[in-house]
């Protein structure tokens, strides 16, 4: 006979968090959200703020794994779409920023200026190192910017006849901080470093500086590229894409399952493990069972989650599913009791029904050590929904789930064309700005939410924060009530 658990699956809106006590250096400007996303080599990858956008194409492109990263969290691409588009977005990522850079763009001296202004509108970069092959890798002769020639006078001129020859260049410095200040002291925008030789070896760009400058807790790489992860199915002709995404120097694969309580995901974990030095990310799962199994697996964190999604439907067609606060209280249980017996932590990702800060500290307080998102993200300007206008006139954002007909993604759920139904809805999202304006507030309120549980760290909010679950009422009467909000 069918087991039947007896008490009730519990949402992470059910509960509220206690206050501890603050101490006189504990207030939110004294709280850090930096956290571990998963295990790297002998040590994790860490984010400077939890937060990770869904592997969903209505949310993570380029242009958000760029801001997010930026704000100190990390996108995921999809792995709905083909395996050139996804790697080619990891790119994108990986030049926005960086501090040494070896790959840009170089030209040879006998170049036709036409030809580069055909660069130049292709793609957007204004400054060029010149060497003698045009190869990155040989003697620098002079540097090229967009404003050394005139587009309407210059077209047949050679870039040798424009370039400027007289360069300043650092010599042998490896050193990131020590460029920067003499790239500042020389009051340039650019600085290549060369070799004794006067071989070109890396340059600095003073954009790369300042966007640093404004983003101190940014996502960064040991390059000091931003973070990207990208999504991969459990299916086997992922395995090649599992190589494409790790030769495009992705910093974390995520396996994109609604159900990763399977054999399929024990044997990609183990190609990636046996392939690769990546980080990997194991899920879905809501069980301790579940848990236990992508850790014996070789997961490196593992995601929470199934059928609680905003426009999911998981639960309506398959009756599979679990609340969040359950989920996330039985597997951070799990989580303790594996930390015991390997003396290993593994961080938990709360993936899915995620869309308020309420929320999101629950989930962090609960065991997670990040939270996916959705509909959160999608409401952004730099989400990859399209802005429309709907019957009212507002403006709102587009947003779809990866189990609906227009993301037509059904190796996510195991189906094929034949047998395909959905499993989530196609949507709209208010449009809330962009996501460099709103979400420091979001990290604000994180911050104020530690600081009253009397915790400065999201490891101290997992040891000490104690929750408390809410009656019906008692949560009416934690929403606004008895008060009339029409303007009068
Ligand atoms: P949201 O933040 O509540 O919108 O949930 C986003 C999460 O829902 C994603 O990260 C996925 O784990 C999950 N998801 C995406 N598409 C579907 C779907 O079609 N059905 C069920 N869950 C989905």
């Amino acid at each position: 006979m069918a087991q039947v658990l007896k008490t009730p699956s519990h949402s992470l809106k059910e509960f509220r968090i206690l206050p501890g006590y603050t101490p006189p250096d504990g207030n939110a400007p004294n709280v850090s959200l930096k956290t571990k996303l998963c295990r790297n080599g002998d040590g994790y990858l860490y984010l400077h703020a939890p937060f990770v956008s869904a592997a969903m194409q209505a949310v993570t492109g380029g242009e958000m794994a760029i801001a997010l990263a930026q704000l100190g969290g990390i996108g995921i691409l999809p792995v709905s779409q083909p395996v050139d588009e996804q790697c080619a977005k990891i790119s994108q990522v990986k030049r926005f920023k960086a501090g040494f850079q070896t790959n840009i763009l170089t030209l040879a001296p006998d170049q036709p200026i036409a030809e580069i202004v055909e660069v130049i509108r292709q793609t957007g970069y204004t400054t060029f190192p010149v060497t003698e092959s045009g190869q990155f890798h040989d003697k620098l002769i002079g540097i090229l910017t967009d404003k050394d020639f005139d587009e309407r006078r210059d077209l047949d001129c050679r870039v040798a006849t424009r370039m400027k020859t007289d360069v300043q260049a650092g010599t042998d410095i490896n050193d990131l901080s020590a460029a920067n200040q003499l790239m500042i002291r020389y009051g340039r925008g650019f600085l290549p470093i060369l070799s004794k030789e006067g071989i070109l070896q890396t340059v600095v760009f003073k954009k790369d500086l300042d966007k640093h400058l404004r983003h101190p807790s940014e996502s960064i790489d040991g390059k000091k590229r931003l973070l990207v992860g990208a999504a991969i199915s459990t299916h086997p002709e992922d395995r090649d894409r599992v190589q494409a995404l790790i030769e495009h120097e992705v910093d974390v694969l995520i396996i994109d399952a609604s159900d990763g309580h399977t054999e399929y995901q024990r044997e990609m974990i183990q190609f990636i493990k046996e392939h690769t030095v990546a980080p990997v990310i194991g899920g879905n799962v809501v069980t301790a069972e579940g848990f236990n199994f992508l850790a014996e697996a070789g997961a490196d964190a593992i995601k929470v989650g199934m059928g609680i999604g905003s426009g999911c439907t998981t639960q309506e067609v398959k009756a599979t599913g679990r609340g969040q606060g359950t989920t996330l209280m039985e597997i951070g249980a799990a989580r303790d009791q594996w930390q015991k017996d390997h003396d290993a932590y593994l961080p938990i990702i709360a993936d899915g029904g995620i869309a308020g800060p309420a929320e999101m500290s629950v989930g962090l307080a609960l065991g997670a050590d990040a939270i996916m998102m959705g509909n959160f993200f999608a409401r952004y300007t730099e989400s990859q929904g399209n802005l429309v206008r709907n019957a009212a006139g507002e403006v709102v954002k587009e947003y779809w789930m990866e189990g609906s007909m227009r993301a037509h993604n059904m190796r996510r759920y195991a189906q094929t064309k034949e047998n395909f139904f959905e499993e989530g809805i196609s949507g709209y999202v208010p449009h809330v700005g962009s996501i460099h304006d709103k979400l420091p507030t979001i990290i604000q309120m994180l911050r104020a939410t530690l600081a009253t549980a009397g915790c400065r760290t999201i490891d101290e909010l997992h040891e000490n924060a104690v929750l408390e679950m809410q009656s019906y009422t008692a949560l009416m009467d934690s929403q606004i009530h008895d008060i009339d909000q029409r303007i009068l």
